[in-house]
């Protein structure tokens, strides 16, 4: 059953001149129609250079948005429509707009987990992958950084000379990670690496052995030659490592690290996603306008 539905996928995707683009987070399942499988940094930038005529982002909002405004010429299909992002909906445009207000003459740094309205405030987009290359590259001695406070500070503590003033958004499924779930997975793996996002909380940061984005945990785990890891971030990485690598092992640091909004999609969403051409995202042209100017600063400085 699942298999024929994969094939109608990918005979519809070839009939419709279609791409798939699925997020890290997704049901590992989706991988298997999905053209490019990664991290926020890399499907925008697949997102950016395909030809296709029809994207399907099986990711989040803020993900299928960026997509569109990189590529306002093609349909964008967000398969569930309520694949929100909590973090994202932590800020809003009036809200930006109050806290540039309050602090005037700062660049902005917008995480990518925002959305199309937020960035069209920002001067700089940035995803966990570049988020130090790109405040490194401001050149800036201080800059505001929305909304995520923890990789905020996380940049700010690696750039000790620049001064990153954060705003109080975080992500609820990283944020539940706590420091006694580290400690406990380490006292039952004792040889086992710490491989943690930037969006956990700092204390959890500390005692990890590597911090980076959803490719950069999955990429490390791939060329270490540790056999064990502890992976602290959402249960997708897992899924795919232990698919990938089935001599390693990789060790969920919380059963509740599970993202709600990225598990909307099912294959069959997928489906009809393509076949009746819905849930087309659009945004609206001035606010696109706008907002492409910090993802387009951002993939510039990530090329
Ligand atoms: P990545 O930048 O690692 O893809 O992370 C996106 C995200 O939403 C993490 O919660
Ligand atoms: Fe948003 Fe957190 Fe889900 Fe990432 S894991 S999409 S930040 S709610």
């Amino acid at each position: 059953m699942t298999q024929a539905l994969i094939e109608k996928i990918n005979k519809l995707k070839k009939d419709k001149n279609a791409v798939v683009l699925a997020h890290c987070y997704q049901h590992a399942e989706i991988d298997k129609v999905a053209d490019f499988v990664g991290d926020s940094l890399y499907l925008s930038q697949a997102a950016a250079k395909t030809d296709a005529d029809i994207i399907v982002f099986a990711g989040v909002f803020f993900m299928a948005e960026t997509a569109k405004m990189l590529s306002p010429d093609k349909k964008v299909l967000l398969p569930c429509k309520n694949a929100g992002c909590e973090m994202a909906d932590m800020i809003n445009l009036q809200q930006i707009r109050e806290l540039k207000a309050k602090n005037p003459n700062i660049p902005v740094v917008c995480y990518v987990n925002s959305s199309a309205e937020v960035k069209s405030e920002a001067d700089y987009c940035c995803t966990s992958s570049n988020a130090l290359k790109v405040v490194s590259a401001i050149g800036a001695k201080k800059v505001l950084f929305v909304p995520d406070r923890y990789l905020g500070s996380w940049v700010g503590n690696q750039l000790k000379d620049v001064e990153v003033i954060t705003y109080n958004g975080f992500c609820p499924v990283h944020f539940g990670i706590s420091v006694k779930d580290v400690i406990a997975r380490k006292q039952e793996n004792p040889d086992a690496l710490v491989l943690a996002h930037p969006e956990c909380q700092k204390e959890v940061v500390e005692l990890a052995d590597y911090v980076g984005s959803t490719t950069g945990i999955m990429k490390f785990a791939k060329e270490s030659d540790n056999k064990t890891f502890i992976i602290s971030t959402e249960i997708g990485v897992v899924e795919r490592l232990e698919r990938d690598c089935p001599d390693k092992k990789f060790v969920l640091v919380s059963q509740q690290a599970v993202c709600k909004n990225m598990k909307y999609h099912k294959l069959q969403d997928i489906y009809d996603a393509l076949l009746n051409e819905q849930n087309e995202i659009n945004v609206d042209e001035n606010i696109s306008k706008k907002a492409v100017k910090c993802i387009d600063r951002m993939l510039e400085i990530s090329k």
